[in-house]
């Protein structure tokens, strides 16, 4: 070999065994660099005579450029494998199925607490929310159940810290409170209305804008089997004016299961009753024409005539106010409705049960 074959192939050698651009650079130094073999062989010429150096000077020149072309064929090669080492590194299989986001849904009771609702709405009846802990005025003594009422023992329910032993917190075991709530708001509104006996408000004439109101919300109390749960929900329902009438309540209440169960034909009965704010008292129960439940009464609310005693509460004179108060069970209805028979389902948080619902 000669010596400039030992060169070339000492630097195909030397480039081949890089692994990285830098290495390349500092092995392509000691070739083409200005202390490289190449050049120190071209410095050397200067001694030659010109045949001389016109024969060496053309084979140095075609052992750079074989060098040369060694260095780049290594530039391309180590730029081609950094690339492969990238895309591999960012593969991205196109085939794979795309990742899902889950839809989300409401819960079947949230569903028909937002049926209430529209269905109420649209017959002019507010929605107020109130809170879940009470005070034992408004829970019970507020609505003529005052304390050692024996209908206070129904609604045994969770005492919380807060009040005073005289008056103490609970959790609310019915929404009736609302009622007080809503009122004493809106009368402190037009209590000025009132006191001057007219009304600029709407189409109603008395002396107060009427009071029309459905709260739902959470309830709670001592009770759990396949038909009860510790919490549960209620929706109550008030309309109070100056000339509202049992008359009113078997209309609206008619009107708002048909539309709610979607059945023209449903049928309600108000089957007398009692309740401490209500005289006279009904509970009221519908019976389908047809479907799995036919022909069976079916409890969905209570109801009745507001008692005077729970307006005066409302610091109204209920000599000129009147009108009718119910309280329905929206997981009930939510049960009826999908044909649901152990309500403890629908609190168990199980997805595979709750997303059958989304309609
Ligand atoms: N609050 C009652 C309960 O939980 C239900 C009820 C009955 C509400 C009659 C009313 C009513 O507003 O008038 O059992």
């Amino acid at each position: 070999m000669t010596d400039l074959e030992t060169i070339v192939s000492d630097a195909k050698a030397a480039f081949g065994a890089t692994t990285t651009p830098a290495d390349l650079e500092n092995a392509k130094a000691l070739f083409l660099g200005k202390s490289g073999r190449i050049t120190e062989l071209m410095k050397g010429m200067a001694q030659l005579s010109v045949d001389e150096k016109k024969s060496r000077g053309a084979a140095i020149n075609l052992s750079k450029q074989a060098i040369e072309a060694a260095l780049s064929d290594r530039r391309q090669a180590l730029a081609d494998a950094e690339l492969q080492k990238q895309l591999k590194a960012e593969a991205l299989d196109v085939s794979l199925p795309g990742r899902q986001r889950a839809q989300g849904g409401l819960h079947p009771v949230s569903l028909t607490l937002e049926r209430i609702e529209a269905i109420f709405g649209s017959m002019g009846f507010d929605v107020a929310q109130g809170p879940e802990i009470e005070t034992d005025w408004f829970n019970f003594t507020a609505l003529n159940t005052p304390e050692d009422h024996p209908a206070r023992s129904m609604h045994d329910t969770f005492y919380v810290e807060g009040g005073t032993q005289a008056a103490p917190n609970l959790l609310r075991t019915h929404t009736s409170p609302m009622q007080i709530r809503y009122a004493v708001q809106h009368v402190k509104k037009h209590r000025a209305l009132i006191d001057a006996g007219k009304s600029n408000e709407g189409a109603f004439t008395g002396s107060m804008p009427e009071i029309r109101v459905i709260a739902p919300g959470r309830t709670y109390r001592v009770d759990s089997d396949a038909t009860h749960s510790p919490m549960f929900h209620q929706c109550e329902g008030l309309w109070i004016g100056e000339n509202v009438s049992f008359k009113d309540l078997k209309f609206v209440f008619t009107d708002f299961c048909r539309t709610f169960f979607e059945s023209d034909d449903l049928v309600l009965r108000f089957r007398p009753s009692f309740f401490p704010f209500t005289e006279p008292s009904a509970e009221i129960d519908i019976q389908f024409s047809s479907g799995p439940l036919a022909g069976k009464w079916l409890e969905v609310a209570g109801s009745g005539q507001v008692h005077p005693n729970v307006v005066r509460n409302m610091g109204l004179d209920p000599e000129k106010y009147i009108g009718f108060a119910f309280g329905m069970g929206p997981d009930r209805l939510t049960m009826l409705r999908y044909g649901v028979n152990d309500l403890r389902l629908f609190f168990d948080g199980d997805i595979r049960f709750l997303s059958q619902f989304q309609n």
